[in-house]
């Protein structure tokens, strides 16, 4: 049985034993994890690595969502490489097997649980007893755009492997065939579980123009078909709304679930609650932020003469102190000039890496799509968000 485990954020060394290409510009990268490790990175569908490696002379992590099922044994990430992007770049053209990279144990909100705290299997579904045996039974629902393919491709193989009974639809765009990542994966896993999972894919640079709709009602009703939707990835928000009035089995799906470029995620989660589907069943995945300013949450009104600038940072039993000079500046920015080891990866609020607890003074978060509730309200923040908001503040990493 899968469950969560308290959160390590040290990074181990693993080898990379496989190192194969996809597309032009991305690679699937395989661990090797020793025996005593084994337990540290077991994974839930959805969770993501922080990986490490010094580039031109710099230390540099990114996380990547696993790609591999949680009970194949395998460790696994995908990487596309971003345009001028310095990790990505490095891991595509680079990476060998037999290299060796630091890898920090899995992590990450986005999981194959609709409580999020413990194992998918564990949730409250549709499940009947057939004798002895718990048949569970779920529609579970994806849109993944490009590189976002990565956590949902673990759910899917997951939930094939794992619940026999269980249905899986998902939406895949991309610029072309050419460009899709695990392509032939999705074909055989099409092939093999023949009406449990649908694909629908969609092809943004296709000359067709075929709607949307047509297609994806044929391949979620006929599971043979390839469901090929020859069409812009921006229509799929208005038509999804329409394939969920068609489609009641999908109106009804357990669990949504989104990755890919934010505008889409966020515009299919209004379509999504307009259609009826609860906020609980759906959750998001961002790999990147898109560039924005009015979802920033300004610092308390308050005398701005007032705002802290002695900064304590505890990690790993020691402590570094600083001044944060400009007004506005956040805690992991100015921190990391002093220790380039702290936890931390995508810098935009997501990924939870960076989380610390404040021992004194107080600070308000720009952003925060990776805590819950609770971890704000046992005060918890994202450092890589945090502006202080009392003349001291002192946060541990250790907590
Ligand atoms: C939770 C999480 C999971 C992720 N999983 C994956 C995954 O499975 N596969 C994968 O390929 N990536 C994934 N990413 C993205 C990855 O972490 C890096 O952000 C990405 O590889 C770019 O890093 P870089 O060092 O190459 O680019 P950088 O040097 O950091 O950036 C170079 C330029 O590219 C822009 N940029 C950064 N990231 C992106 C992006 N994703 N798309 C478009 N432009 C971007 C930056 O704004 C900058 O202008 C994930 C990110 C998060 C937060
Ligand atoms: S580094 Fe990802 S949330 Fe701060």
């Amino acid at each position: 049985m899968l469950e969560t485990k308290t959160i390590d954020t040290t990074f181990y060394k693993l080898p990379l034993i496989e190192v194969r290409p996809l597309t032009s510009d991305s690679v699937k990268l395989t661990f090797g994890v020793p025996k005593e490790l084994k337990v540290a990175y077991r994974f839930v569908p959805g969770q993501y690595l922080t990986l490490r490696s010094v580039i031109d002379g710099k230390r540099v992590s990114r996380c990547y969502s696993i790609c591999s099922s949680a009970d194949s044994g395998e460790l696994s990430v995908a990487i596309r490489r971003v345009k001028g992007g310095l990790f990505s770049s490095h891991a595509v053209s680079q990476f060998a097997v037999n290299d060796v990279v630091e890898v920090m144990p899995p992590m990450g909100q986005f999981m194959l649980s609709s409580d999020r705290k413990g194992s998918f299997l564990d949730i409250g579904t549709r499940s009947t007893e057939r004798g002895t045996t718990l048949v569970t039974e779920r529609c579970y629902a994806a849109v993944a755009g490009g590189s976002g393919i990565t956590p949902i491709l673990s759910m899917i193989t997951t939930v094939m492997s794992v619940e026999p009974q269980s249905h899986f639809v998902l939406f895949y765009a991309n610029r072309s065939e050419r460009t899709m990542m695990f392509r032939d994966e999705l074909k055989a896993i099409q092939r093999q579980c023949k009406g449990r999972f649908h694909l629908v894919s969609i092809y943004s640079d296709s000359a067709e123009t075929e709607p949307l709709i047509h297609h994806a009602v044929a391949s979620v009703l006929e599971p043979n078909t390839t469901g090929l939707a020859q069409t812009s990835a921006d229509i799929i928000p208005p038509n999804l709304k329409i394939l969920l009035q068609q489609l009641p089995d999908l109106m009804s799906a357990d669990s949504w679930y989104l990755c890919g470029p934010q505008a889409m995620t966020d515009r299919l989660k209004q379509v999504l609650a307009e259609s009826g589907v609860d906020e609980s069943r759906i959750q998001r995945e961002l790999f990147t932020a898109d560039t924005r300013e009015s979802v920033l949450v300004s610092p308390r009104d308050e005398d701005k003469s007032e705002l802290c600038s002695q900064i304590k940072v505890i990690f790993e039993g020691l402590s570094i102190e600083f001044h944060l000079e400009q007004e506005g500046e956040v805690v992991l920015n100015e921190a990391l000039k002093h220790r380039d080891d702290l936890p931390h990866a995508c810098q935009f609020g997501a990924c939870g890496t960076c989380r610390a607890k404040i021992i004194s003074g107080s600070a308000v978060m720009k952003e925060n799509m990776a805590l819950e509730d609770e971890e704000v309200e046992e005060g918890y923040v994202l450092t890589c968000q945090a502006q202080p908001t009392s003349r001291v503040l002192a946060l541990s990493f250790d907590e």
